[in-house]
């Protein structure tokens, strides 16, 4: 199913090692640190995971992790990245080919810990019915993470 990124695709692909890039990543990844609690195993989704360097790195941190995503190409990359992890990282992560407007029919709610969701809500013209599914998949004590681009910078919802 066809989104706003999908057009765009190739060039996030060929960006993705950029100092912007590396840089945001690495923000998101010490805000994550010191937003999760500190326990692990926790179940987490991560919506949109893309080329799934977040799910790479929580997996790593010992939480199991599922990463959603429509592009194969992304998928293919993270299914290359995670090859060179040792078993036990590879065991915890796994990806699902799919689109975040199914989200209702491919989860069930409350079946996560934590749910994230950034870099994706931009690309829907109404990112209601989205942000609505995603509000059903945490569970109780659990919280749902979106980053979005806005036309001044990046805005992070948490609840
Ligand atoms: C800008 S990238 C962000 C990737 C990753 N979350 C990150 O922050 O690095 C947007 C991602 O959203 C995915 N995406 C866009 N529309 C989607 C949809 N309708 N269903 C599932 N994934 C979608 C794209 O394939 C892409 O991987």
């Amino acid at each position: 199913m066809e989104t706003g990124f999908a057009a765009g695709e190739g060039r996030w692909r060929a960006r993705l090692g950029t100092l912007r890039q590396v840089v945001r990543q690495e923000l998101v990844t010490r805000q994550l640190r010191a937003h999760l609690p500190g326990r692990a195993p926790l179940r987490v989704l991560d919506v949109g995971c893309g080329q799934g360097t977040q799910t790479l790195r929580l997996a790593r941190l010992g939480h199991e992790v599922t990463g959603l995503d429509s592009s194969p190409a992304l998928l293919a990359d993270l299914g290359r990245a995670l090859a060179g992890e040792p078993e036990e990282v590879r065991r915890r992560a796994r990806t699902v080919e799919g689109d975040v407007r199914d989200l209702a029919s491919l989860f069930e709610p409350g079946s996560f810990d934590v749910v994230l969701c950034h870099g994706v809500l931009m690309y829907f013209a109404d990112p209601e019915p989205v942000l609505d599914d995603l509000a059903r998949l945490p569970g109780p004590g659990a919280s749902c993470r979106c980053w979005s681009a806005t036309a001044t910078g990046w805005r992070c919802g948490r609840g």
